[in-house]
């Protein structure tokens, strides 16, 4: 079943397989429980049809957006997605060489595996290599048992000159039972978070009373953070219009529409379904970016008509990255691009903001 080329994502996911452990496999692919919300994801995109203009004129097209202060060559970013190292030695360092040779954002997870120092080294070299910037690298931020804890992971992460602050807030009560290979750990957090991040709820254990929902954020957490960081602030994980229009009022930068690649409470709905009624809610007071289930170029233009700014990729990341690493990743990017110009021509659409609600047809 291998395919002879590899075309598309959906290549790289066949192909992955057959690189990777049975048990990391299933901690990438497996969303929680039955796996509804993976499917709702993948699923959403199939309820909307395009509905192109023709005989425009297009040839002056392109598809960089701004994203805040910065500019992103294309409205795709690399998300967070912990322990590169599972899939390939290079890890994270071949994963921003080839963020810097496509010019893609890149969110750097708090549990990778490699230094955030090291990220932004292997940055650098890339880019004089390649006689191109680097592209903003962000910090995806888990909050950590303590604040002074936290404050540190917020630090390594500003001396590496990462340029945002992504702050999860979906993921406190995770089930995961993965045992991480020897010489595979989150480097940038201390030990002991580092076992409670690795563990999560352990098989059996009950929620209520656990260490887990102690240590859990609130809101109150949002104030203090927006404090700690002069960094833009995105908040990852809302599917819900009154949470977004909370987070503005705590002075956050931008919303992350997500429901954690369906792996965390399964039955939630599909992020894109919910993100119309986020962007009703906020209008254009922040941007917003969408996460789950894009797979191909036509699936970022559904995103952006329902409102997204940009979307991001988990992973197919991983997929590449365990068939051919850095290129890998290169190419799927390539990919989604020119996969991203095509469908925006044939929509008669000659830039990223042309393209709207009335692009599609809700079947
Ligand atoms: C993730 N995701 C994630 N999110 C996050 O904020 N911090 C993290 O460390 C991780 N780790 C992680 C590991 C793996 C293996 C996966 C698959 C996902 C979630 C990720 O950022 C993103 O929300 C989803 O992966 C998007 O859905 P798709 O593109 O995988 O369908």
């Amino acid at each position: 079943h291998i395919p002879i080329t590899l075309q598309c994502l959906r290549d790289y996911e066949i192909t992955a397989q057959d690189f990777v452990r049975s048990d990391i496999w299933q901690y990438i692919q497996q969303g929680s429980d039955q796996n509804i919300s993976v499917a709702a994801n993948r699923r959403a995109f199939d309820d909307y049809g395009l509905r192109p203009r023709i005989l425009r004129d297009v040839h002056h097209g392109g598809v960089a957006v701004q994203i805040l202060n910065e500019t992103w060559q294309v409205p795709i970013a690399l998300a967070p997605v912990a322990y590169h190292g599972l899939v390939h030695p290079e890890a994270e360092l071949a994963t921003v060489r080839a963020a810097v040779a496509m010019q893609t954002p890149m969110v750097v997870s708090t549990l990778s595996s490699c230094r955030f120092q090291d990220i932004r080294l292997a940055a650098e070299a890339g880019a004089q290599e390649l006689k191109r910037p680097v592209p903003p690298l962000w910090l995806q931020l888990y909050s950590q048992a303590s604040q002074q804890q936290t404050q540190q992971v917020l630090q390594d992460a500003l001396d590496a000159q990462f340029s945002a602050v992504m702050w999860t807030v979906d993921a406190h009560y995770k089930r995961s039972s993965l045992a991480l290979p020897e010489g595979v750990s989150a480097v940038n957090i201390d030990a002991d978070a580092q076992y409670k991040h690795t563990s999560h709820l352990l098989d059996e254990q009950l929620v209520f009373g656990s260490w887990f929902t102690e240590h859990a954020p609130t809101w109150d957490d949002l104030a203090w953070l927006r404090e700690q960081t002069h960094l833009p602030l995105w908040l990852k994980g809302v599917s819900h219009p009154e949470d977004a229009k909370m987070a503005l009022e705590y002075g956050i930068d931008g919303l992350v529409v997500s429901n954690h690649g369906g792996r965390v409470l399964d039955g939630m709905a599909a992020s894109l379904h919910v993100l119309p009624e986020i962007k009703a809610a906020t209008g254009a007071a922040v941007p917003i970016l969408l996460d789950g289930g894009i797979r191909h170029g036509t699936d970022i233009v559904k995103a952006l008509a329902l409102g997204a700014d940009a979307v991001m990729i988990g992973r197919p990341q991983m997929h590449a990255l365990a068939v051919a690493g850095m290129l890998g990743v290169a190419h799927i990017l390539h990919l989604l691009r020119m996969e991203l110009e095509l469908a925006l021509a044939q929509m008669g659409c000659a830039q990223i903001k042309e393209i709207h609600s009335e692009c599609l047809v809700r079947w």
